[in-house]
């Protein structure tokens, strides 16, 4: 009897902090937007890779000053996840928003995962399909779409080799490692690269800790 007490106490427990991370998710003010990200990746839409990725890095940093990482920091890291294989590099991330550079340079295919975020994708290069579920049949997307993952759907994605795209995240994002991780945890076993995701994840956090620290005390500085 005291079991069940126990469970049923941290199942509420469990439902209240989510209805408030729900909640203060609805509320809260955002940096990125599926536009703001959408304006600067459009661009550069079937530009080679090599070149309009660090042009693109560059606008970011000139439109977001202190929340993309330095040069030094930001790294391609391969990512397996729900059976598909693509590399992503990081170029700012906090608990409740993310903006990557995402692709493939092979086929690939696999579950898209389901996440408590929006995720939009720009297609730069080559094409994405993606087969949504309840429907028999997959839409095909290509450079200068923007492909809508909404929060809580699942979908089949399928990338064809060489392409590329930028992707702006915004939700609950350590809720979406889990989905990250779990092939890299438990199918390759490659703990470099889980390593890697999640060092570049810490200094990105850390960045974005940094930056709301000086601004506090640039604020505590003009009140005196
Ligand atoms: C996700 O998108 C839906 C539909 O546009 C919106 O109602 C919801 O607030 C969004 N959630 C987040 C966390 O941005």
């Amino acid at each position: 009897m005291a079991f069940f007490r126990a469970c049923a106490k941290w199942i509420f427990i469990i439902i209240f902090i989510i209805f408030c991370i729900q909640y203060w998710l609805e509320h809260k003010s955002y940096l990125f937007s599926d536009e703001a990200v959408n304006k600067i990746a459009k661009k550069y839409i079937g530009q080679d890779p090599e070149t309009s990725f660090p042009k693109i890095i560059k606008d970011f940093r000139r439109q977001y000053p202190g929340h993309i990482l330095p040069d030094e920091e930001m790294q391609w890291i391969f990512m397996n996840a729900g059976g598909w294989m693509g590399a992503m590099c990081i170029l700012h991330a906090s608990i409740t928003e993310y903006v990557l550079l995402f692709g493939t340079a092979v086929d690939t295919v696999g579950h898209s995962g389901r996440y408590w975020a929006n995720i939009s994708d720009t297609i730069l290069t080559g094409s994405f399909r993606q087969w949504q579920e309840g429907t028999l049949q997959s839409t095909v997307f290509e450079p200068g779409d923007i492909v809508y993952h909404p929060i809580g759907e699942a979908a089949s994605v399928s990338w064809s080799h060489d392409t590329w795209m930028v992707e702006y995240g915004r939700g609950f994002i350590p809720s979406t490692l889990t989905f990250a991780l779990a092939d890299t945890f438990f199918s390759t076993t490659d703990f470099v690269t889980l390593f890697y995701i999640l060092r570049v994840y810490a200094k990105a956090m850390a960045l974005e800790a940094g930056f709301y620290i000086s601004e506090i005390r640039q604020q505590m500085k003009d009140a005196l």
